[in-house]
């Protein structure tokens, strides 16, 4: 039996600046002091964190934060939760700007070729299993505040001239979006075929060449299709289609 979530009142807390709001999360359910279910922001991070290892930049004028979502411990498609936070966060986008953006497999949100935002999903095994879903999207950065080595791959709302949301609504809209998906769906169990055709048709990624960064070496192919487990299809020179799991698409 699914663990009873029903009762997901969420308690915000928001703060001017922290090194990093899914650090800050995942260091409060370690010491067991956060409310089960919580979103925490911050309007700046001075040690943001993104996928792999990477530092994700994070000035005032950004949304940045982070949320719990306990699970039950059985969960089969825990790679899914990037994909769903992902898929929820274009459709949040969507609605309150009535923008289409992207999704880059695994967890970046991409607008006209650049990346507008990502997701940071980390799992903590305490008592129980919570996992923590970071979100930052570039609300009203501008072209000069972006770091050179970064700038030709990054964009904002305001760079676009896109009329950016409102950061509070476009975070509990986010939330929002994803709970639904993670404990009225039970998309953790299995991802309905909807769910799955809604990822695929925000995928960013597929029919596109990609260079895949996998295990340190380099695949090169076609990306064909996202999968029901959440993986992505490569489809190799030689005809042969190669399940990816992991790793990065560099393209
Ligand atoms: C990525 O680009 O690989 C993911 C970026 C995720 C950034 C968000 S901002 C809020 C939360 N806190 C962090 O340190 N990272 C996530």
């Amino acid at each position: 039996m699914y663990r009873d979530f029903n009762e997901r009142k969420r308690d915000f807390i928001s703060l001017e600046k922290t090194g990093s709001t899914n650090s800050d999360l995942k260091k409060m359910i370690a010491k067991e002091s956060f409310p089960l279910f919580c979103v925490l922001s911050a309007d700046v991070q001075t040690e943001g964190r993104g996928r792999l290892g990477r530092s994700f930049f994070s000035p005032d004028g950004g949304l940045y934060f982070s949320f719990t979502l306990p699970l039950s411990g059985k969960e089969e498609n825990i790679p899914f939760i990037t994909l769903l936070a992902g898929l929820a966060t274009s459709e949040a986008i969507e609605k309150l700007t009535g923008v289409k953006t992207e999704i880059k497999w695994p967890n970046d949100i991409y607008i006209n070729g650049k990346k507008l935002g990502g997701i940071l999903c980390e799992l903590v095994s305490g008592k129980s299993l919570t996992a923590v879903v970071g979100v930052g999207i570039n609300l009203n950065i501008t072209e000069n505040e972006i770091p050179a080595e970064i700038k030709n791959r990054l964009t904002s709302f305001f760079i676009e001239k896109i009329c950016p949301p409102e950061k509070n609504e476009l975070c509990r809209l986010i939330v929002e979006k994803t709970d639904s998906y993670i404990y009225e769906g039970l998309e953790l169990f299995s991802v309905s075929e909807k769910t799955l055709s809604k990822i695929r048709e925000s995928s960013f990624s597929t029919g596109k060449k990609a260079v895949f960064s996998s295990d340190g070496a380099a695949v090169e192919g076609f990306v064909t299709q996202i999968t029901p487990r959440g993986s992505i299809e490569l489809q190799l020179s030689d005809g042969t289609v190669k399940e990816i799991f992991t790793g990065e698409i560099v393209q």
